[in-house]
C-alpha cells in the first residue's frame, strides 16, 4: 500500500488542513453539552436570565465556528479524495496503454475496465472518509469520555462495559463482511467483461440470433452479482440497528442509575443531560470508527486489484534497446531460426525455427493454410510478440534493440482484424501522419483505391465513421485501413490479409500502384488468394508453422508441393 503515498503527496495541504478543521468541529461537538449544562444548572436552577443569554450567544457562536469547520473539512476532504483518484486512474490508465498484447489477454478488458472505474472509485470513497472521520471519530471518542468522566466517574463505568462489547460486535461483522466484498468486486468484473463483449459485438450476436443465450448469460452473472452484493450487504444491515439497540439500552442505563444519584441529590440535572450526549457521542464516533473500517475493508481489496495493475511486468520492453535513436532506415527484414508459443508451459511451438531473407524494396507474399501461422509470423516483426528462440532482424539489428517507438514507427501493419475509430474518414487518416496535408491524404487514399468511394460520400473525408468503422463496407474499411498505414510511409509495410474483402480487379490495382508508390518499401503481404501474390519476388509457403517452401511463382509451381495444392484447388474453383 506504501506505493500510493506518492499520490496523497501533492495534495498533502488538503490531507493535512482536511482533518484539523474537522478538529474544530469536534471540538465544538464536546462542547456544546457542557454549555447546555451549565444553562439549567446555573441559569435555570437560579432564573439568572443574563447567564442564559450569556451561555446562549456562546453556544450560537459556537455553532457558527462548528459550521466553518464543517464545510472547510468536507470541501478539503473531497478535494484530496478526487484529486488522488484521478491521479492513480490516469497511472493506471498510461500503464495499461504500455500493456503487451499478453498483459491485455491476462487481464481481460473488462476486469481492467472495472479497476479503473469501480475499483478507484472505492479507493476515493475511502479516503474521503477517512480525512473527514480520520481525526473527528477519535477526537469525539476522547473529548467525550474525558467530559463524561470529568462530570460523573462513577456513572461513566457504564461505558467501560458498553465500549468493549460494541467494539467486539464490530469486529466480528467486520471480519465477515471482509472477504465478501472481495467476491462480490470480482462478480463484478464477470458483469463487465460480459457487457464489453456483448456491446462490441453486437452485430454479430444479432446476426447469429444468439441474443438469448447472451441475455441469459448476463442475467446469470448479474444475478450472481446480485446474490454476492446480497450477501455482503447482509452483513452489513446488522451494523445500524446493533448500534442503535446498544445506544438505547445505554442511554436507558445512565437514567436509570443517574436518575438515582440526581433523586439522592448527588447529581446535577443539567449534568446527567449532558451525560446522556456524551455516551450517545462516545457510541457514535464508534459507529464512525466501524464505518471507516468497513469501508477500508472493501477499499483494500480494490487498490490491491489496482495495485495489481500498476505492478504488472510489461514483458515487452525498451530494456534491451541498445540503440535507442535507431530508425528503420532500408526495411530488410531477416528471421534466423524462430520458434515462438503463446503458451509458454508446455504447449506446441506456433512457429518452428522459420528462417529467410527479406532484401528492401521486396515484395513478399506469404501464403498457407489457416491457422498455420502467417499472423503469428510477422507480429514479431514490430514487436507484438517476441520470439522465444532465434532473432528476428530488421536492417540485421535486432528488433529488440530498437525502441519500441521508433521500430514501430518504420513498420506499417494493416492487422487481420484492424478497426477503425469514432470520428471522420479524415481523422482516422491522419493516426498514420498527423501532419500529411491534403494532397499526401488523397495520394496515400488513391493509391489504397479508397479515393473513389471517398468522394461518393456525400461529406467526402468529413465522412463520420461509427465506433469500430461501422458505418463502411468490409473492402471500404480494408482499404482506408491501408490509407491509413501508408501515410506513415513505412520502410516495412506488412498487410496481413487486408485485401480479402476487395474484389480482384481492384486488389490488382492496388498492387500496381504498390509498385510505383511503394518501391522502396518491403511489402510483407499475406494472403488466401494465390493471386494477391504471383508476382510476389519472393513467396514463403507455410504449413503448421514451418516454412515448407520458399521461391517465385514459376519455381514453387514446379518444386513445392503444399504450393501446388494451394495452386490447383483454386484454379479447379475458378474453372467449375
Ligand atoms: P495464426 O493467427 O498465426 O494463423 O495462428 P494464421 O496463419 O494467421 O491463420 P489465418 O489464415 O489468419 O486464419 C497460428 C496458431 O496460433 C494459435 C492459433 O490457434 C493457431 O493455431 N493462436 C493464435 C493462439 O494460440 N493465440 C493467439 O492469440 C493467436
Ligand atoms: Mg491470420
Amino acid at each position: 500500500m506504501k506505493q500510493y503515498l506518492k499520490y496523497i503527496k501533492p495534495y498533502l495541504v488538503s490531507f493535512v488542513v482536511g482533518p484539523l478543521l474537522m478538529i474544530v468541529e469536534v471540538l465544538g461537538e464536546v462542547l456544546m453539552p457542557y454549555f447546555m449544562s451549565l444553562i439549567i444548572n446555573e441559569g435555570v436552577a437560579n432564573r439568572n436570565v443574563s447567564y442564559i443569554v450569556g451561555i446562549g450567544l456562546t453556544m450560537v457562536l459556537t455553532a457558527f465556528i462548528m459550521m466553518a469547520g464543517g464545510i472547510g473539512g468536507a470541501y478539503f476532504g473531497a478535494k484530496g479524495a478526487i484529486s488522488f483518484a484521478a491521479d492513480v486512474r490516469r497511472d493506471v490508465f498510461l500503464k495499461i496503454q504500455k500493456f503487451s498484447f499478453a498483459n491485455i489477454d491476462k487481464f481481460s478488458t473488462g476486469s481492467l475496465v472495472t479497476r479503473l472505474t469501480n475499483d478507484i472509485t472505492q479507493m476515493q470513497n475511502l479516503v474521503n472518509m477517512a480525512l473527514r472521520m480520520m481525526l473527528r471519530a477519535p477526537g469525539m471518542l476522547i473529548g467525550a469520555i474525558i467530559m463524561a468522566f470529568g462530570m460523573n466517574p462513577r456513572l461513566a463505568l457504564v461505558i467501560l462495559v458498553v465500549g468493549p462489547l460494541l467494539a467486539l460486535a464490530i469486529f466480528c461483522i467486520v471480519r465477515v463482511a471482509f472477504p465478501r466484498f472481495d467476491i462480490m468486486q470480482k462478480k463484478l468484473d464477470f458483469v463487465n467483461s460480459g457487457i464489453q463483449e456483448a456491446l462490441t459485438n453486437v452485430r454479430v450476436i444479432k446476426s447469429f440470433v444468439r441474443g438469448n443465450y447472451e441475455e441469459e448469460k448476463f442475467s446469470r452473472a448479474n444475478d450472481d452479482l446480485k446474490e454476492a452484493s446480497l450477501n455482503a450487504f447482509r452483513v452489513m444491515i446488522l451494523m445500524m440497528p446493533v448500534m442503535t439497540l446498544a445506544m438505547n439500552l445505554t442511554v436507558l442505563a445512565v437514567v436509570w442509575f443517574g436518575g438515582k444519584q440526581v433523586i439522592a441529590g448527588e447529581m446535577l440535572v443539567g449534568d446527567l443531560t449532558a451525560f446522556i450526549t456524551y455516551i450517545t457521542q462516545i457510541l457514535m464516533s464508534l459507529m464512525m470508527l466501524s464505518m471507516v473500517l468497513l469501508q477500508s475493508s472493501r477499499a483494500i481489496a480494490s487498490a490491491r486489484r489496482v495495485q495489481e495493475v500498476l505492478n504488472e511486468t510489461i514483458d515487452l520492453t525498451d530494456d534491451q534497446a541498445r540503440y535507442k535513436n535507431l530508425e528503420v532506415r532500408r526495411g530488410k527484414i531477416e528471421f534466423k531460426n524462430v520458434s515462438f508459443r503463446y503458451y509458454k508451459d508446455n504447449h506446441e511451438k506456433v512457429l518452428e525455427n522459420i528462417s529467410f531473407v527479406a532484401n528492401p524494396g521486396e515484395i513478399v507474399g506469404i501464403i498457407g493454410s489457416t491457422g498455420c501461422g502467417k499472423t503469428s509470423l510477422v507480429q514479431m516483426i514490430p514487436r507484438l510478440y517476441d520470439a522465444d528462440e532465434g532473432e528476428v532482424l530488421v536492417d540485421d539489428v535486432n528488433v529488440r534493440e530498437y525502441s519500441l517507438y521508433h521500430l514501430r514507427n518504420g513498420v506499417g501493419m494493416v492487422l487481420q482484424k484492424n478497426v477503425l475509430f469514432s470520428g471522420t474518414i479524415e481523422e482516422n487518416l491522419l493516426w498514420g501522419d498527423e501532419k500529411a496535408s491534403e494532397d499526401v491524404l488523397s495520394a496515400a487514399a488513391r493509391a489504397a483505391q479508397a479515393e473513389d468511394f471517398i468522394n461518393s460520400f456525400i461529406d467526402g473525408y468529413d465522412t463520420e465513421l461509427g465506433q469500430g468503422g461501422v458505418n463502411v463496407s468490409g473492402g471500404q474499411k480494408q482499404r482506408l485501413c491501408i490509407a491509413r498505414a501508408l501515410l506513415k510511409k513505412p520502410k516495412i509495410l506488412i498487410l496481413d490479409d487486408s485485401t480479402s474483402a476487395v474484389d480482384t480487379a481492384t486488389e490488382s490495382r492496388i498492387r500496381e500502384s504498390f509498385s510505383t508508390s511503394l518501391k522502396d518499401t518491403t511489402k510483407v503481404i499475406i494472403a488466401q488468394r494465390i493471386t494477391s501474390v504471383m508476382d510476389a519476388d519472393r513467396i514463403l509457403v507455410m504449413d503448421e508453422g514451418k516454412i515448407v517452401g520458399e521461391g517465385k511463382h514459376m519455381e514453387l509451381l514446379k518444386s513445392c508441393e503444399a504450393y501446388q495444392e494451394i495452386y490447383y484447388s483454386q484454379m479447379d474453383k475458378e474453372a467449375s
